[in-house]
């Protein structure tokens, strides 16, 4: 039995905010998710014709906005590592004005939680234009991104209400898994990767991330209560998840923050660290778990007040939180909620307006 998000499901509840609420839906999106990608053998459901455009393409442009743009840098890490198929991923407003060489046989891929981003379907009208076929992966199956492209890929997330998307960005990251596996399988490429199993362990992974709120709430207000400007670093893929960290902060506390990659500090960013900067690290991946670390000694050396957020076997005693362990091409799906879970309470503390921020829009269909 899988618990059910119920489409009119609008209201908060019990919650004080939707943003909450969404970030706790996040297990059973993941549930909900392996549910309905899966076939009556266990194995992974895509339909014929998209796993035809899949393994016939020579490249995927992978294009989308916002927390979608984050969640496509991590899709591109799967279909390249499980289905071997070079990937691309770009800003819609960027590549509308600005189109790179395209490949032969390119497959575009428009990430959307609402399927109304303008920009993006700016994307789609000039690559449509020009012959090529498009998948969007989004929300809302109705929505004008969905009509408008050859298919869809559904995220069975249920409605998203705060303006910060957290639960589309896990449910995109989960169906972007199962898409690369599903190609994979599709090229006959052998696999030692079961997503349906790993995602049920994120599943879990998730709900105890959720039950320890408290220990977020006291970390958000020893770094976030008062400071101006933040800074997260991660390598590989925790670098994709910190520039996630840093757009939420952003969206719903107002602090100045910047997510970048662990060795690019010394090339700039490090001019920034003064006395009490706060700096969350995030180490999931073992090849980078001792350089993220030296990263962390180079701006605590400036002064800054850093956190990190490591993995159950990556860990030191130091540590501010040890995520449960997942599969390490999955770390993201756990590593984003305790970033959520920091903005949230930034913002609670900060007076600011979690799920309606100043100046931005859920969906914002203007280029
Ligand atoms: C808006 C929202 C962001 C979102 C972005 C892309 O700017 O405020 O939260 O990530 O649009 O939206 P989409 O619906 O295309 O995923």
């Amino acid at each position: 039995y899988v618990a059910e998000i119920d489409a009119a499901d609008t209201e908060k509840g019990t919650y004080a905010h939707f943003m909450l609420k969404e970030i706790d839906e996040q297990p059973i999106v993941m549930r909900k998710i392996i549910q309905k990608y899966q076939d009556e053998h266990g194995e992974i459901q895509l339909e014929d014709d998209v796993r035809q455009a899949m393994t016939q393409a020579d490249r995927i442009y992978i294009i989308a906005a916002g927390t979608s743009y984050h969640a496509g840098l991590v899709g591109k890490q799967f279909i390249e590592k499980l289905a071997q198929v070079p990937v691309e991923v770009h800003i819609s407003s960027e590549f509308s004005y600005n189109m790179p060489l395209l490949s032969e046989k390119p497959l575009f891929v428009f990430i959307s939680q609402s399927g109304e981003t303008a920009d993006s379907r700016s994307v789609l009208v000039k690559t449509k234009a020009l012959g090529h076929k498009a998948l969007t992966i989004t929300n809302v199956p109705g929505s004008t991104l969905s009509r408008e492209a050859d298919y869809t890929l559904h995220l069975h997330a249920g409605p998203e209400i705060a303006v910060a998307s957290t639960k589309a960005y896990t449910a995109q990251i989960a169906v972007l898994a199962l898409l690369a596996v599903g190609t994979a399988k599709a090229k006959c490429l052998h696999l030692h990767f079961d997503p349906l199993k790993e995602l049920a362990i994120v599943a879990s992974a998730m709900e105890s991330l959720t039950d320890q709120k408290e220990a977020f709430e006291q970390l958000a207000k020893d770094l976030f209560s008062t400071t101006r400007n933040a800074f997260f670093i991660g390598r590989g893929n925790d670098y994709f998840v910190v520039q996630e960290a840093a757009l939420k902060l952003k969206e719903i506390s107002y602090i100045q923050a910047e997510g970048f990659a662990g060795g690019e500090l010394k090339h700039g960013t490090i001019a920034l660290i003064e006395d009490d900067t706060p700096v969350v690290a995030i180490s999931t991946q073992e090849n980078v778990n001792l350089s993220i670390r030296g990263n962390v000694q180079e701006v605590v050396a400036r002064g800054a007040k850093a956190a990190i957020v490591s993995m159950k076997g990556l860990e030191k005693d130091s540590d501010a939180f040890v995520l449960p362990k997942v599969h390490e091409l999955l770390t993201p799906l756990v590593s984003v909620i305790p970033m959520q879970l920091l903005s949230y309470y930034a913002a609670l503390h900060r007076d600011c307006d979690v799920d309606k921020p100043r100046n931005l829009a859920k969906s914002v269909t203007v280029e």
